[in-house]
């Protein structure tokens, strides 16, 4: 049994089986209508909860997807609804829910929630995203490169905006699948000095920015993420907007790039903020690929999980 709580604490092997195995699961059922079952079916008679305690339809949509094609499946539960919502401890959410099912998926606020769960479940537990990282996402972003150009090591990945939890799975990406990774955005938004120690550890060539322009020259792929995330308060909308005005992907900022850079954004995107409808819905967007390979990578990733 696995637990998938974070890109830099799971295995590199294990990490490029789940994208191969991602790739072969997604071509093997090209063309097919969604709901029919995989050949295989590694989760036949098992049962899966999905907890949110934060709003989600990529998220929520292709974990529940995923699950009923490998034969299993799921409840979709809300945090409020839960007694984790009313006072009872997180360690005894994990012993109970483990009774019941075989995997728990868990969008959360604090990292500690998701920590303590998978320390007391006796089944494994997914990361759906916390206040500080992302890891779902990034497979599929690193799954959506590679199927349109190839392998992401030695490639430069610019990150524009906020340092926040998406950022912060890239960057655990980065050590893990060896590409080299640009931040660029004000210096109050910078992502957490541990997850650059982190990958400057691991080799990682790591360069903070302060010029969009200037960063994305030579970029394989330009990423953005929305300015405000659902973990931060909306007093700070107005100075985050501000701040971060400078760092919208248009056109221009593109056209810095490489002439076959990719732009990726994990979605919702605000449109005409942190990126034009120009550059989301234009040729070198694969946002909805992107959003696509959710369902395939997370189905491998239960898969590692659950040792099939
Ligand atoms: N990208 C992503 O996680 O989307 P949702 O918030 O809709 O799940
Ligand atoms: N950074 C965003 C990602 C949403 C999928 C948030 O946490 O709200």
């Amino acid at each position: 049994m696995n637990h998938f709580l974070d890109i830099h604490t799971t295995d590199p092997e294990a990490l490029r089986g789940m994208i191969d195995q991602a790739q072969t699961m997604k071509d093997a059922r090209a063309g097919q209508p969604k709901a029919t079952p995989d050949a295989e079916q590694p989760l036949k008679n098992h049962m899966v909860a999905l907890i949110f305690e934060k709003p989600s339809t990529r998220t929520r949509v292709s974990f529940d997807v995923g699950v009923r094609q490998m034969g299993g499946q799921t409840m979709v539960l809300s945090g409020t609804d839960l007694q984790l919502g009313h006072g009872e401890s997180i360690a005894d959410t994990a012993r109970v829910l483990s009774r019941y099912v075989d995997m728990i998926m868990i969008r959360t606020f604090e990292e500690s929630v998701l920590q303590e769960l998978a320390e007391y479940a006796s089944v494994p537990v997914i990361n759906g995203l916390t206040n500080r990282t992302h890891p779902c996402q990034i497979m599929a972003d690193v799954m959506t490169y590679e199927e349109h150009n190839g392998p992401i090591k030695g490639k430069k990945v610019v990150w524009t905006g906020d340092g926040n939890n998406v950022c912060a799975s890239f960057l655990h990406a980065a050590g893990q699948f060896e590409f080299d990774f640009t931040f660029v955005g004000p210096p109050s938004l910078d992502p957490e000095a541990e997850f650059i120690d982190l990958a400057r550890s691991k080799g990682v060539n790591v360069t903070i920015e302060r010029d969009a322009d200037k960063a994305v020259q030579g970029a394989d792929l330009v990423v953005a993420d929305t300015w405000v995330s659902m973990h931060d308060s909306q007093s700070t909308r107005q100075r985050r907007h501000n701040l971060l005005k400078p760092y919208q992907v248009n056109d221009h900022l593109m056209a810095q790039a490489k002439d076959d850079a990719l732009f990726m954004h994990c979605l919702p995107a605000h449109r005409e903020e942190e990126v034009t409808s120009s550059v989301m819905d234009g040729p070198r967007s694969v946002i909805f690929d992107e959003a696509e390979n959710r369902l395939h990578a997370q189905k491998a990733v239960m898969r590692w999980c659950l040792g099939k």
